[in-house]
C-alpha cells in the first residue's frame, strides 16, 4: 500500500470519527440524530455504521490543520472543494453522512444526504473519484455483508443506502447497494467470487422497476450468477416498507416475494398495457415469449406456457409453435 493511500485512509478515518461525534454527542448534530431516529435507525446501528453529520458550517479545514495534515493530502481526499484562489472548503455541509467502506472495512469515501430539502442540490452527494475511491469497484456494505452472503448463499442488491440499513436492522445482513448507478462488471466480479445467486430488490416505483429490467438485460449476458427479483409492493422502497409494516413483515417479504426473471417480466410487461384489449394482449404475449425463448429449462418454459395459455385461453400448442419461432430468431 502506498504511503499516499495510507494518509488518505487516515484522513477518512479521522473525518468519520469527527462527523460521527458531531452527530451523536453535540447539539449541532441533534436535529440530524432526531431525523435518523425518526427514520427508524437506533443508536446501535448508527454506531455500527458510524453514521455522521456534516454541519452547515465548515469544520474540516481547522480540524486537519491542527493535526498538521498537509493541504496536498487534503486536496486529494475528495472531502473538500477547491476554490479558484486555492482555498479549501468542506464538500459536505448540512448532510447526514454514510461512510463508504472498502472490502476491508476502511472508510474511503462518503455519501451525504441533505438534511433540509433544497431543490438546488442533489439529495445524495458522493465523494468524487480519488486514489482510494473508484465507485465502479465499490459496493456499499460489502465488507460487513460478505460473510453473510457466503453463509446464506445469496446477496440482495438494493438501490439505496437507507434500504441496506433498513434490511440490516431487520436482521437481513446480506444486503449491498451500488453507488447510485447500475452494476458494473467489477462489482459483478466481486459478487461472483462470493456467491452464485443475486436478488435485485429495487424500489417498487416505476423508476425502480425500469431499473430492474435494465439491470437484468445488462447482467444476463455477462454473468453466471443466478438472478432473481424481490418485489416490494405498493410502489414503496424497502426502507419505506420496513417503516410502514415493521421489521418482521420485511423478513417475511424477503422470504416470500422471490420472483424468477420470467415472473418479473410477466408482471413488468403489464405496465402501461390494457390487457382487455387484444392488441395489447398480443404485444404482451410476444414480449413475454421473447424472454421465455432464452430460458434453458424446458420445465420452466412449460410452467409459464401453461400460465399464458390459461390466462388468455389459448391452445398451448400454438404458444409452443410461436416459442419455437422466437428460439430460432435468438439462436
Ligand atoms: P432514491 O431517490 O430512491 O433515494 O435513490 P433513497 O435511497 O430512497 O433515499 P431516501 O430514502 O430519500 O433517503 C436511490 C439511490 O440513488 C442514489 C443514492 O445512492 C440513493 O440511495 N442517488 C439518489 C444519488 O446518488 N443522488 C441523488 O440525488 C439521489
Ligand atoms: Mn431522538
Ligand atoms: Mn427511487
Ligand atoms: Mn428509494
Ligand atoms: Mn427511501
Amino acid at each position: 500500500e502506498s504511503s499516499n493511500s495510507r494518509k488518505l485512509k487516515k484522513v477518512h478515518a479521522d473525518a468519520t470519527q469527527l462527523y460521527h461525534h458531531i452527530l451523536v454527542n453535540t447539539q449541532i448534530g441533534e436535529e440530524a440524530l432526531d431525523y435518523l431516529h425518526e427514520r427508524g435507525l437506533n443508536d446501535d446501528i448508527i454506531n455500527e455504521f458510524n453514521l455522521g453529520y456534516a454541519p452547515e458550517k465548515a469544520i474540516l479545514g481547522a480540524f486537519f490543520t491542527e493535526r498538521k495534515v498537509a493541504s496536498e493530502v487534503l486536496k486529494k481526499s475528495g472531502l473538500f472543494v477547491e476554490y479558484d484562489d486555492g482555498t479549501l472548503n468542506d464538500r459536505f455541509r448540512d448532510r447526514v453522512l454514510f461512510p463508504i467502506r472498502d472490502a476491508q472495512g476502511s472508510t474511503i469515501a462518503f455519501s451525504g444526504r441533505l438534511l433540509h430539502k433544497d431543490d438546488k442540490q442533489p439529495k445524495y452527494l458522493n465523494s468524487p473519484e480519488t486514489e482510494l475511491f473508484n465507485k465502479r469497484k465499490i459496493l456499499f456494505n460489502f465488507d460487513k455483508a460478505k460473510s453473510e452472503i457466503r453463509q446464506k448463499k445469496f446477496a440482495i442488491l438494493f438501490e439505496g443506502f437507507m434500504d441496506v440499513l433498513a434490511a440490516y436492522r431487520s436482521g437481513i445482513k446480506n444486503g449491498i447497494a451500488s453507488m447510485g448507478t447500475s452494476l458494473t462488471n467489477e462489482q459483478i466480479y466481486l459478487l461472483e467470487r462470493t456467491t452464485n445467486e443475486l436478488f435485485l430488490c429495487y424500489d417498487g416505483d416505476s423508476a425502480g422497476q425500469n431499473a430492474i429490467a435494465r439491470a437484468l438485460e445488462l447482467l444476463e449476458p455477462v454473468t453466471k450468477l443466478k438472478l432473481g427479483v424481490i418485489r416490494i409492493p405498493e410502489k414503496m422502497d424497502p426502507d419505506e416498507y420496513v417503516q410502514k409494516y415493521g421489521e418482521k413483515a420485511f423478513v417475511q417479504l424477503i422470504a416470500d416475494a422471490h420472483e424468477t426473471k420470467i415472473a418479473f417480466y410477466m408482471r413488468y410487461y403489464q405496465q402501461n398495457r390494457n390487457l382487455a384489449n387484444e392488441n395489447d394482449q398480443l404485444a404482451y404475449i410476444a414480449d413475454v415469449m421473447e424472454k421465455l425463448a432464452v430460458v434453458e429449462s424446458p420445465v420452466e418454459q412449460d410452467l409459464y406456457l401453461n400460465q399464458l395459455a390459461n390466462r388468455f385461453a389459448l391452445e398451448k400448442d400454438s404458444l409452443k409453435l410461436q416459442l419455437r419461432e422466437f428460439v430460432k430468431k435468438f439462436k
